[in-house]
C-alpha cells in the first residue's frame, strides 16, 4: 500500500497515476526507488514490440497532449513523413510556462524516471536516436535531478548505446532555457535549443514532425504526456481508454489557484469531475465570507468564465440541452463547447473580491512582457493593452478605453505568426464581452480628453511650455 506523506495525501477523488510518486513517503528521485516499484518494466516490454505497434498503442488510447493544445499524441507521431531519411529527434517540453500551470516540475523533481522511461520508448517508436528535454531557467533543481538521473538510467542500459541489448542507441540530453514564455511554444523552443533567438517560426509546416529541430522531423511532447506512454504499454491503449470518457481519455493533472479554501495539484480521470466537484468537493469551495465569481480553466491563455453562465451544447444527434457553468465537465470538448480551453490544466479561481481590472491588467503585463516581438500586432498590441489596463487600474480610464482595449485584442488575433497573438488577445476578449459593465464601473467620463500615458502628458507639457 503507498503511503503519502502528512498533510499530502490524494482526495478521494483523485486517480493518481502518473502522480503516483508524487508527495510518496518514503520515495526519492533515485533509480533505486523507481526499480523497486516495477520501473522500467514497460521500456523492457515496448522495445521488444515493433515501433509502429507501440504508435497504434498510442492512438489507441486516444491521449491527447498535455502541453496545451490537447492534441493526439498518437497522431502526431505518424506526421513524421514515411519516406524520411534524415535524423529524427525527440523534444519533451519542460519549459511549463503557461501562467497557473504547476505540475510537470512535480514530475522533474520527484519522479524523472518516469519521464525517462516514457521517453526512451516514445523514442524508440518514433526511430529517434537523440532526444531533449528543454527546462525552463526557472528549475535549476530540476536540470540537476534530471541529469542526475540521465547518468543512473544509463549505468544500467536504459539509456545510451545498445539499450538493454536490442542495438537500440538513445542519448538524452538536458537543454536549459533562459527564462522567457515563449519558449514552451514547440518552434519557439526549437529554435532556442538551435542556440537562436526564440522567434517561433513561420507556418507551414504546421507541425515540426515534418521540419523541426535542424530541419529534421522532430517531436515535440509535454512532459506530463510522455510519461502517459508508460502506462499505455502497460495497460494496453485499448484498456487506458476506459479511463476517463469517450475522446477525452487517462488521467489528467489540474493545478488549482486562487481563491478557494484548498488549491493544489490533483490527478483526475479526463471529464469525471465537473466544475462544481472539483472547487467544492476537492478544493473545499470559495474561502469564508467570499462567493467565486469567475475562472479561467486551462492556463492564462484560456477564455475566462463567468461562474454565473449558462451554454448552449451540442448534443450528439445533433440537438442542443443547456449547459450550467457549474456543471461543466472538466475535459476537452466540454470546456471547447463552453467557448475555452483546458489548455494545460491550470484552473485559476477568482472570487468577488477581485476586481477584474486588476486580474485582467495582470495578465495584460505578463503578455506585454513576454511577447518575443516579432510580429507588430503582438509587439505593439500587447503592450497598448497593458497601457489601456493600467489606466483602469489607476482611475484614469475613459468609457472609451474599453472599446480601443477590444478592438486591440481583435486585431492581435488570427494575425501572427504563433498562438500567442491568441493567448494575449482571448483573456481580453472574454472579458470585456463578459464583464464590461464592471470594467466601465473603473472609468470616468471626464479621463476622455485627458493625454492617455505619461508619456504624452509630459509631450503635452513640453508643448505647452514652448
Ligand atoms: C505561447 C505558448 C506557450 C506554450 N508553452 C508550453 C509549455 O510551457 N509547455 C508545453 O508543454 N507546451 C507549451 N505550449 C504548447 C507547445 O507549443 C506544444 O504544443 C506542446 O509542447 C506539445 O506537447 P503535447 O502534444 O504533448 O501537448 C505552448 C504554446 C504556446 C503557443
Ligand atoms: S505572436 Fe507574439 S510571441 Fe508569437 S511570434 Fe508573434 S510577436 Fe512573437
Amino acid at each position: 500500500m503507498i503511503t503519502y506523506l502528512p498533510g499530502k495525501e490524494p482526495h478521494t477523488r483523485e486517480y493518481r497515476m502518473i502522480f503516483k510518486n508524487v508527495d510518496r513517503a518514503g520515495y526519492d528521485p533515485s533509480i533505486d526507488c523507481y526499480l523497486n516499484d516495477g520501473g522500467y518494466q514497460q521500456l523492457r516490454k515496448a522495445i521488444g514490440m515493433a515501433p509502429k505497434d507501440i504508435t497504434e498503442e498510442v492512438k489507441k488510447s486516444g491521449l491527447r497532449g498535455r502541453g496545451g493544445a490537447g492534441f493526439p499524441t498518437g497522431m502526431k507521431w505518424t506526421f513524421i513523413p514515411p519516406n524520411n531519411t534524415k535524423p529524427v529527434y525527440l523534444i519533451c517540453n519542460g519549459d511549463e510556462s503557461e501562467p497557473g500551470t504547476f505540475k510537470d516540475r512535480y514530475i522533474l523533481h520527484q519522479d524523472p524516471h518516469q519521464l525517462i522511461e516514457g521517453m526512451v520508448i516514445s523514442a524508440f517508436a518514433v526511430g529517434a536516436h537523440v532526444a531533449y528535454i528543454y527546462i525552463r531557467e526557472e528549475f535549476p533543481a530540476a536540470a540537476r535531478i534530471v541529469e542526475t538521473a540521465i547518468e543512473e538510467a544509463r549505468a544500467r542500459n536504459f539509456v545510451g548505446s545498445n539499450i538493454l541489448g536490442t542495438g537500440f542507441d538513445l542519448e538524452i540530453y538536458v537543454h536549459r532555457g533562459a527564462g522567457a514564455y515563449i519558449c514552451g511554444e514547440e518552434t519557439g523552443l526549437i529554435e532556442s535549443l538551435e542556440g537562436k533567438r526564440p522567434y517561433p517560426r513561420i507556418k507551414p509546416p504546421y507541425f515540426p514532425a515534418a521540419l523541426g529541430l535542424y530541419m529534421c522531423p522532430t517531436i515535440v511532447n509535454n512532459v506530463e504526456s510522455l510519461c502517459h506512454v508508460v502506462h499505455i504499454i502497460q495497460r494496453g491503449g485499448e484498456e487506458y481508454a476506459k479511463l476517463g470518457t469517450a475522446k477525452n481519455t487517462g488521467t489528467r493533472i489540474l493545478c488549482v489557484s486562487g481563491d478557494v479554501k484548498f488549491p493544489g495539484y490533483f490527478e483526475v480521470e479526463v471529464g469525471k469531475l465537473t466544475m462544481r466537484e472539483l472547487l467544492y468537493d476537492v478544493c473545499g469551495g470559495p474561502k469564508d465570507g467570499r462567493t467565486l465569481k469567475a475562472v479561467i480553466p486551462g492556463g492564462s491563455s484560456s477564455k475566462i468564465l463567468r461562474c454565473d453562465e449558462s451554454f448552449k451544447i451540442k448534443n450528439a444527434d445533433g440537438s442542443t440541452r443547456e449547459l450550467s457553468f457549474w456543471d461543466i465537465p472538466m475535459d476537452f470538448d466540454s470546456l471547447a463547447a463552453c467557448g475555452s480551453m483546458a489548455g494545460s490544466g491550470g484552473v485559476i479561481v477568482i472570487d468577488d473580491t477581485r476586481k477584474i481590472s486588476w486580474v485582467l491588467n495582470n495578465l495584460n503585463a505578463f503578455y506585454a512582457h513576454e511577447s518575443c516581438g516579432q510580429c507588430t500586432p503582438c509587439r505593439e498590441g500587447s503592450m497598448w493593452m497593458k497601457k489601456i489596463t493600467d489606466r483602469l487600474v489607476s482611475g484614469d480610464a475613459s468609457p472609451q478605453d474599453i472599446s480601443t482595449l477590444e478592438s486591440v485584442a481583435y486585431q492581435i488575433d488570427g494575425r501572427t505568426i504563433c498562438a500567442f497573438g491568441e493567448a494575449s488577445s482571448w483573456p481580453v476578449e472574454a472579458i470585456v464581452a463578459k464583464f464590461r459593465e464592471e470594467l466601465l464601473a473603473d472609468t470616468k467620463e471626464e479621463n476622455a480628453d485627458k493625454p492617455h500615458n505619461p508619456e504624452a502628458e509630459a509631450q503635452r507639457r513640453f508643448l505647452h511650455s514652448t
